[in-house]
């Protein structure tokens, strides 16, 4: 159908569950701890299937427990248009990272049954599975599965840190983890896919602009980094005559850390955010560390360049502090452009919408990256206050959100409008 002008969101409806949903978790310190497959992070997913369901959508969970709420199209023959993110949180994270696209979408739901509006395409909103990394080590969980990324070879035997089965756990949120290729959707069935998230930085706040329209999504290289030494007294043991596994990985991190700095890119980041040292008591001297390292860049040459220098560092701190490293590449997600038509068209949308709009690169990464494999993938960022993100002060400004919620909703409207005629 032919919508004549532009539709809005309501503001102060969102708002209000942005709330409700992040009580969900809800620590001590104000922040979430809504990691994935939680009982927090189940009674999230109840939740929302309840929004889903009061709207009268039709709710379906998939094999990797990924949330799918369907809005029939006048022909249902023609592919999904389909829009959402994810309601799980990293550790003391905040209440808009992933939420804010679920909440963004499930209000573009509610505004299009208020308006009448009936669309061609079919709609689906979805909420992915563990898009953060969590204590199974598997991100993007749900949209790789959905991509056919991931396999049940992959994930069979996989336990979190407290040896809790991945099976058990995706088994409690819906899942059938016998049958994760279950999820895979394919090309045919879908016509886009659409993510609204906060920027998770400064670029927008710093020029003022409301609303990001994102070019391409970062790659993301991720390993985990075992030291081997030898446990001993502390104090017996000569200075020179220690093999300190704890002290070896400091330096090989350091030595990451200058790898990335020296890189003359700005966009190639490197982290060490994870780290366990054996036995961990103050008189003896750690015996094994394992620590998670990740590299980013905008092209996984960027990527390999640090790593292979840090590489080359590698066996002279090995040498010097008679340990022995082991690494295991636990992700290597390449950087993903997103539609340039689907770029366009938001950048139409807000226009129209009169709002200043800005292209922007993400880096961070996002489930519209897998998406991006199987159908016109694109994503708008709304600022974020002070820059902040993964902590309990990550903030957005609703007047903000409202119109990166606009853009959606009037991009929806005109791609089911123009998608047979404009694409392809
Ligand atoms: O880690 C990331 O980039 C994202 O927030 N999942
Ligand atoms: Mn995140
Ligand atoms: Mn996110």
């Amino acid at each position: 159908m032919k919508v004549l002008h532009d539709l809005h969101i309501e503001p102060g409806r969102l708002q209000k569950q942005l709330r409700e949903l992040g009580e969900f978790g809800r620590n001590e310190r104000g922040g979430l701890d809504r990691t994935t497959f939680t009982p927090a992070e189940l009674a999230a997913r109840d939740w929302l299937k309840n929004q889903l369901r009061e709207l009268g959508l039709d709710v379906r969970v998939d094999a990797a427990a990924n949330i799918w709420a369907r809005r029939e199209g006048a022909d249902p023959a023609l592919p999904v248009i389909a829009f959402g993110s994810h309601i799980d949180t990293v550790p003391n994270g905040g209440l808009y990272d992933g939420a804010l696209g679920v909440l963004i979408a499930l209000e573009v739901m509610r505004v299009l049954d208020e308006q009448g509006v009936r669309t061609r395409h079919p709609l689906e909103l979805v909420s992915f599975s563990a898009e953060e990394p969590n204590p199974f080590g598997l991100s993007t969980f749900g949209s790789r599965s959905v991509a056919g990324r991931l396999k049940r070879e992959q994930i069979e035997g996989v336990r979190d840190d407290k040896g809790r089965p991945l099976d058990v756990a995706l088994r409690e949120a819906g899942g059938d983890p016998e049958r994760l290729e279950q999820a895979r959707r394919q090309p045919h069935e879908l016509a886009a896919f659409l993510e609204v998230h906060i920027e998770q930085g400064k670029r927008l706040l710093k020029r003022d602009i409301p609303v990001g329209i994102v070019t391409a999504i970062t790659g993301i290289y991720r390993e985990e980094v075992t030291v081997y030494g030898q446990a001993n007294h502390a104090g017996t043991t000569l200075m020179n005559d220690r093999q300190d596994a704890l002290m070896a990985a400091s330096e090989m991190m350091l030595a990451f850390e200058s790898v990335c700095r020296d890189h003359p890119s700005d966009e190639v980041v490197g982290t060490v955010g994870k780290i366990a040292n054996y036995p961990n008591a103050a008189n003896i001297i750690p015996e094994k560390v394992v620590f998670h390292l990740e590299a980013r860049g905008k092209s996984q040459g960027e990527i390999r360049q640090v790593i292979d220098a840090w590489q080359g560092r590698l066996e002279a701190i090995e040498q010097m502090r008679n340990c022995r490293v082991e690494r295991r590449v636990v992700l290597d997600q390449a950087p993903e452009s997103m539609d340039p038509d689907i770029v366009d068209l938001c950048t139409e949308k807000a226009r129209a919408l009169g709002y200043e709009s800005f292209h922007l690169g993400s880096m961070a990464g996002h489930d519209a990256t897998h998406m991006s494999s199987l159908t016109r993938a694109g994503m708008l960022f709304v600022p974020s206050i002070d820059g902040k993100s993964h902590c309990p002060e990550e903030e957005s400004r609703i007047e903000d959100i409202e119109k990166a919620a606009n853009v959606l909703l009037n991009a929806i409207v005109s791609l089911d409008e123009m998608l047979d005629r404009m694409l392809d």
